[in-house]
C-alpha cells in the first residue's frame, strides 16, 4: 500500500502567496470592474536590465549554432558566473569566497527548502516570528515540528520579532541546532548590523549550531555600515549558509537564478561529534536532484557584474526603493506606525486590527493587495506587509485610494 508523507496534514491551508491569490480571484470574479493594484506578494514589475537582455540574445544566438551550443552544463552552474559573484559580491567587500562555494539554483525559495534535507530529522530549529512561510513549511513536510496548536508548531522554537525588540528577535531561551535569519528582513524590512550578526555568530559557535542567511534583499542596502552578507563577521564561514538571488535584484523572478554560498570551512556534526563539512554534501545533493540553470539564464546572469548592468541594477532598485519610501511616508501620514523600506522593498505596517480584516478591507474598499502579518507567524497578527514592487503610477494610485478609505 502507497501511504502518504503524513506530516503535509500538519500543513496550514495552502502556502501563504496561493491562499492570497485565491482570494484575489474571487474578489476580481465578483467584482470584474474593480481595477486590482497588488502591493502583496514581492514580485518585480519592471523589464530585466539591458545588459541581461543583451546578453540573454547572444547566448540564445550561441545556442542557435552548432559549434557554440550547450547541452548539460555543471550542476553547479558554470564557472564565469561562479567567479563573478565570488568577487563582485564577496571578494571585493574584503569577504574571500572561493568560486567553488557558490553554487547556482533556481531560486532561493527552492534552495531555502532543500538545505534543511542535510540535516537529521531530529535537530532543533528556531525560525523568528514574523518569518518568511517557506522556512517553517518546508521543515513541516520534513517533520521536524509537531502539530499546530494555538498558532504555532509545536517543537519549533519561535524567535519573536515584535515592536518591543524593534523586529530583532533575542537569542533563544533553550538550545538550538539550526537557525533561520533573513535581513533586510521578509517581512518586517528590518535591518541587522555587524553587531547584531556577530551575536548569531556567537551563539552558533557556541552551541555547535548552523544559521541559514537569507540575503535575497541584500541589494536594496543603501547605509553602508549595514553588512550585506553575513560572512563580513569573522568566523561566519563555519557556521552559516548564505542565500542569494538575482530576482529582487535583477528581476529574475520569472527569468529564475539564485546561489547558494557553502563555504569551505561550514561544518556540522555526525552522531558522534564530528565534524562533518556541508559543501561536499550540497554539492552531491545539487549534483544528484538538480540538472542546473540554463546557460542563457546565467549569462544574463553573469551581466548584472558589467559595468553597465551595475549601473542598470542600481537604477532598478533605487526605483522600488523610491516607491518604497512613497508608501511608507503616505502611511505615516495616515498615522501608521512602520517599519522597513529604507534599505528594503518591504514595508511593515501596524494596523490597529486582525491582519486579514485590513488585508479585506483594503481588497474591498481600496482594490488594493497586501500581505497580511498574521500570514508569516502569530507576532505579525496586527500587522500587514506592503511590497514595492509595481509601478510608480500604481503605487501613487495604490496610496490615494488608501488614504481616501482609511
Ligand atoms: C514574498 O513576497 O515574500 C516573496 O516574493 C516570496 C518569494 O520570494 O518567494
Amino acid at each position: 500500500m502507497i501511504t502518504v508523507n503524513e506530516h503535509y496534514a500538519k500543513l496550514q491551508s495552502s502556502y501563504l502567496f496561493s491562499t492570497i491569490a485565491k482570494k484575489v480571484q474571487d474578489y476580481s470574479t465578483k467584482n470584474p470592474d474593480a481595477q486590482i493594484i497588488k502591493l502583496g506578494i514581492g514580485d518585480v514589475t519592471r523589464a530585466l536590465p539591458q545588459a541581461c537582455i543583451t546578453a540573454f540574445h547572444a547566448a540564445i544566438d550561441e545556442m542557435a549554432a552548432d559549434q557554440s551550443f550547450k547541452g548539460y552544463g555543471p550542476e553547479q552552474g558554470y564557472g564565469f558566473l561562479r567567479e563573478a559573484i565570488a568577487r563582485h559580491d564577496f571578494t571585493d567587500r574584503g569577504v574571500s569566497i572561493d568560486p567553488t562555494d557558490v553554487f547556482i539554483s533556481d531560486g532561493a525559495k527552492c534552495d531555502t527548502g532543500n538545505i534543511q534535507e542535510l540535516f537529521s530529522a531530529g535537530i532543533r530549529v528556531a525560525v523568528p516570528d514574523p518569518v518568511y512561510p517557506v522556512y517553517v513549511d518546508t521543515n513541516v513536510m520534513a517533520g521536524r515540528t509537531g502539530f499546530f496548536t494555538d498558532g504555532r508548531y509545536e517543537h519549533l522554537v519561535y524567535l519573536d520579532s515584535t515592536e518591543e525588540n524593534n523586529f530583532l528577535p533575542g537569542l533563544p531561551h533553550s538550545p538550538v541546532d539550526l537557525i533561520y535569519l533573513c535581513f533586510p528582513n521578509n517581512p518586517t524590512g528590518q535591518t541587522a548590523t555587524k553587531e547584531e550578526l556577530k551575536k548569531w555568530v556567537d551563539y552558533a559557535h557556541e552551541h555547535k549550531a548552523l544559521i541559514l542567511f537569507d540575503a535575497a534583499y541584500e541589494a536594496f542596502i543603501r547605509n553602508d555600515n549595514l553588512p550585506h552578507s553575513i560572512f563580513e563577521i569573522p568566523g561566519a564561514k563555519e557556521v552559516a549558509i548564505e542565500f542569494r538571488s538575482f530576482s529582487k535584484t535583477a528581476g529574475f523572478t520569472g527569468t529564475r537564478c539564485a546561489y547558494t554560498i557553502v563555504p569551505e570551512e561550514c561544518r556540522a556534526f555526525n552522531k558522534d561529534g564530528e565534524v562533518v563539512h556541508l559543501k561536499p554534501l550540497w554539492n552531491r545533493r545539487h549534483t544528484t536532484k538538480f540538472n542546473g540553470v540554463s546557460y542563457p539564464v546565467q549569462r544574463a546572469a553573469e551581466a548584472v557584474f558589467s559595468s553597465d548592468g551595475q549601473k542598470q541594477v542600481k537604477e532598478l532598485i533605487d526605483f522600488y526603493l523610491e516607491n518604497a519610501r512613497i508608501i511608507r511616508e503616505r502611511m505615516s501620514v495616515l498615522g501608521f506606525s512602520c517599519t522597513g523600506g529604507d534599505n528594503s522593498p518591504y514595508i511593515w505596517i501596524k494596523t490597529g486590527q486582525d491582519s486579514w480584516s485590513f488585508f479585506d478591507l483594503l481588497l474591498a474598499e481600496a482594490h488594493v493587495v497586501c500581505t497580511p502579518g498574521s500570514g508569516f507567524g502569530s507576532c505579525g497578527e496586527g500587522f500587514i506587509r506592503i511590497s514595492a514592487f509595481n509601478s510608480r503610477e500604481n503605487v501613487n494610485a495604490a496610496m490615494d485610494r488608501i488614504s481616501g478609505v482609511l
